[in-house]
């Protein structure tokens, strides 16, 4: 068995995706379908964390001994990952939260009139950046979704949101959004680390032996 190295503290994970709604029946939304921040939360409470899941639509079932609570939109997630922050040690965003939403949710279906419809979007709030600075103290994870300038792209988020840690990730061209298998580059202040490609819950193990060496050297 893992060792319980986590016991006593609180670790928040969010996972999935958001929807940002239009009208009463249609979303804006991504990709991803929760598996890399669902096999993270559960290696979290393998290592005797308490764990909050903070989750988007998925089809997975919640992992064993994890708390789970389901939200929709950006605003959804930023409210409750807050809440559950102010008394957490450790905060992992594996989320592939919307970066914009409509400007105006529709009160009723949007009518087919035009030959083209132009929607008008506003830029969501940053999570990880507004639980930072809520939440100074805490140790916090974020993800790095990139096309391209994987390192460049990684290493600005981890500084613009100050983060402890980042676990970058290629997407696009069938690469870990909606897979089994991932390869993560972690990035931190002092260092780095490759993890090769695996299953997602054999990546989020060594994601997480990261998470703890950095978390007790803090
Ligand atoms: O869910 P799966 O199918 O298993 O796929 C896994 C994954 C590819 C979704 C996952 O490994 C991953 O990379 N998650 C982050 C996706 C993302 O939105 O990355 P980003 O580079 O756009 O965002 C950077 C970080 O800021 C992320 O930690 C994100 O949660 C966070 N963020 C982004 C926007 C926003 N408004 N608030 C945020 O906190």
């Amino acid at each position: 068995a893992a060792p319980a190295d986590l016991a006593g503290l609180h670790a928040v994970v969010t996972a999935g995706p958001t929807r940002e709604p239009l009208d009463p029946v249609r979303f804006l939304t991504n990709r991803s379908s929760g598996k890399q921040g669902y096999a993270v939360a559960e290696a979290l409470a393998a290592r005797g964390a308490r764990v909050t899941l903070i989750s988007g639509p998925t089809q997975l079932a919640t992992p064993r001994g994890v708390t789970r609570i389901d939200v929709e939109s950006a605003e959804q997630m930023l409210g409750l990952s807050l809440a559950a922050a102010a008394e957490a040690q450790i905060f992992v965003g594996a989320a592939a939260v919307a970066d914009y939403r409509a400007s105006e949710v529709a009160g009723e279906k949007i009518k087919k009139t035009g030959e083209s419809l132009t929607l008008v979007l506003s830029k969501n709030p940053d999570i990880l950046a507004t639980v930072r600075a809520a939440q100074p103290g805490l140790f916090m994870v974020g993800f790095a979704a990139e096309t391209e300038k994987l390192a460049e792209h990684a290493r600005g988020k981890l500084s613009n949101k100050k983060l402890n840690l980042i676990a970058a990730n290629w997407v696009g061209n069938g690469k870990a959004f909606d897979t089994e298998d991932n390869a993560l580059q972690l990035y931190w202040p002092e260092g780095e680390q490759e993890i090769p490609a695996a299953s997602k819950a054999e990546v989020a193990r060594q994601l997480v032996d990261r998470i703890v060496s950095l978390y007790q050297a803090r």
